[in-house]
């Protein structure tokens, strides 16, 4: 890695005074300096001081291929530029856009062959929650007299329809879940500390139990904690009313809380559910797809079989501000009656630019073999990361893939966790910046109960699964001190 180059402006100075960081208690920075950092290569950071980091948590568990191909998808870039600079996807198309959804259909498991383009997962949640809502519109609306050209007209049997059939708009996720943060996305969020600020949020959601096993009674068998997450599912869904929901959306693996994987059937039985009471299905993949499972999509590794999936992070590898809502030929179909659409759209939804940029990235994986990579070290990373169990405060080490988590507990034996203060002098009086200054960067995280979680670029190998056990043997084992 060669030195930062000189710059006029003082970075330092100006982040301070002009950039207005996103979840970042600012006042922190009154004293300390701002992280800046100016370069990347492979799973390597470096910060304006020319100090090296690991970046085990892939930017936002998002740069997939590493950040060693910038002459590659740049040069795919410049030529789109020069080509096509922009172009909408409002009643137009452009190659790039084609092209790329029917590279990502043709990598998505069964029929998800329908791709609507935004620019990021908060979007792609948003509009998967818009789409169900007006997939069933467009259904009923099906049985309604013959569509008739006049906009006028067709809005009043868009109200006729939404008079004579139910309205499905209801949305159903999981506690602690993390889905985005514009005002739907939010909604549909399960952290009640994040969405609290700005409630009123958009009605109605409800949350259930995620599948957090760890805290779950230790003689209950994992057939009897799935009955339990699959009954809770039902008895919501028939308070709510079935026929008022249109979605449910979960995460293949949850992330916030720490990497929750699936019990055994817990799929099937959510898919039978959906079937059951006719309530769309989506898979919020916004991390688990471009490899980050060993597969393409955590759906196809889970057997999922969802209706939807909001993609985003991984499909760049975060080289470009791209997203979408991917669908089945099932949700399309009343969407290709003749007067009928989804009333959605945003100016930048399948810039030509960023879809370049997506499918050089999409050619690099295959080319790579990346997925096959996370496939055949996914166990080795875990046995490695299961050395830390040692460690008095680690209670557990769970995910998949190159996805992981560590609870951090106060006492192993009970399970008990740490109190809020005790969190927040673990996390972000010590752990954060320990970490930091060690040269690694993870994320300590307490949304649900305090967890370190570690997603590191897909190209990494046992060299950075050694470092990363290093770094976080130290600081942890200091960490277990510090909280005796
Ligand atoms: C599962 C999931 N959904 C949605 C989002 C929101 O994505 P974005 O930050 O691109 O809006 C995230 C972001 O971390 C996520 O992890």
């Amino acid at each position: 890695m060669t030195t930062t180059s000189p710059i006029t402006l003082d970075l330092q100075k100006a982040a301070k005074e002009h950039l207005w960081m996103h979840f970042t208690r600012m006042g922190g920075y009154a004293t300390a300096d701002v992280p800046i950092i100016v370069r990347g290569e492979g799973c390597y950071l470096e910060d304006s001081n020319g100090k090296r980091y690991l970046d085990a948590l892939a930017g936002l568990f998002s740069v997939n291929i590493g950040y060693s191909f910038g002459d590659e998808i740049g040069q795919a870039a410049l030529d789109q530029m020069r080509e096509l600079p922009f172009y909408t996807n409002w009643s137009y198309a452009h190659p790039r856009a084609i092209e790329l959804a029917a590279e990502i259909a043709s990598l998505a498991p069964g029929d998800l062959n329908r791709v609507f383009f935004v620019n990021g997962g908060s979007e792609a949640v948003e509009a998967a929650w818009k789409l169900a809502r007006e997939y069933y519109l467009a259904r009923g609306g099906r049985a309604a007299p013959a569509a008739v050209a006049e906009p006028e007209t067709r809005h009043d049997e868009r109200v006729a329809a939404m008079q004579t059939h139910p309205r499905k708009y209801k949305a159903i996720a999981r506690h602690i879940a993390y889905h985005g943060t514009t005002m739907g996305a939010l909604s549909i969020n399960g952290i009640p500390s994040i969405k609290m600020p700005f409630e009123p949020l958009v009605p109605e959601v409800r949350h259930v139990s995620n599948t957090n096993r760890y805290h779950r009674p230790p003689d209950e068998t994992e057939e009897e904690f799935t009955r339990f997450l699959l009954d809770e599912l039902e008895l919501t869904i028939l308070s709510m009313g079935p026929e008022t929901i249109c979605l449910i959306h979960m995460e293949p693996v949850q992330n916030a809380g720490g990497c929750f994987t699936p019990p055994q059937g817990y799929w099937r039985g959510v898919r039978e559910i959906c079937d059951r009471y006719d309530i769309l299905l989506s898979a919020d993949e916004v991390i688990t797809a471009f490899g980050r499972l060993g597969h393409w999509f955590g759906s196809e590794r889970y057997d999922i079989r969802p209706d939807l999936v909001t993609i985003a992070k991984g499909l760049s590898s975060s080289y470009a501000a791209i997203g979408g809502v991917v669908a089945t030929e099932r949700v399309m179909e009343p969407f290709l009656g003749e007067t009928s659409m989804f009333s959605h759209g945003i100016t930048f939804g399948g810039h030509p630019v960023m879809c370049a940029i997506a499918l050089k990235n999409i050619e690099i994986m295959k080319r790579e073999g990346i997925v096959e990579h996370v496939r055949a070290n996914e166990q080795r990373f875990h046995d490695t990361l299961a050395q830390l169990l040692d460690i008095p405060i680690v209670g557990d080490l769970r995910g998949t893939g190159y996805f992981w988590a560590l609870e951090l507990v106060k006492d192993k034996e009970t399970r008990e966790t740490f109190s809020d203060e005790e969190c927040e002098r673990l996390l972000r009086g010590f752990l954060s910046n320990a970490l930091f200054e060690a040269g690694m960067i993870c994320r300590a995280d307490d949304r649900g109960d305090p967890v370190i979680q570690i997603s590191p670029p897909l190209v990494a190998g046992q060299a950075e699964f050694d470092e990363i056990t290093g770094i976080l043997g130290e600081v942890l084992t200091e960490a277990s001190t510090l909280m005796r």
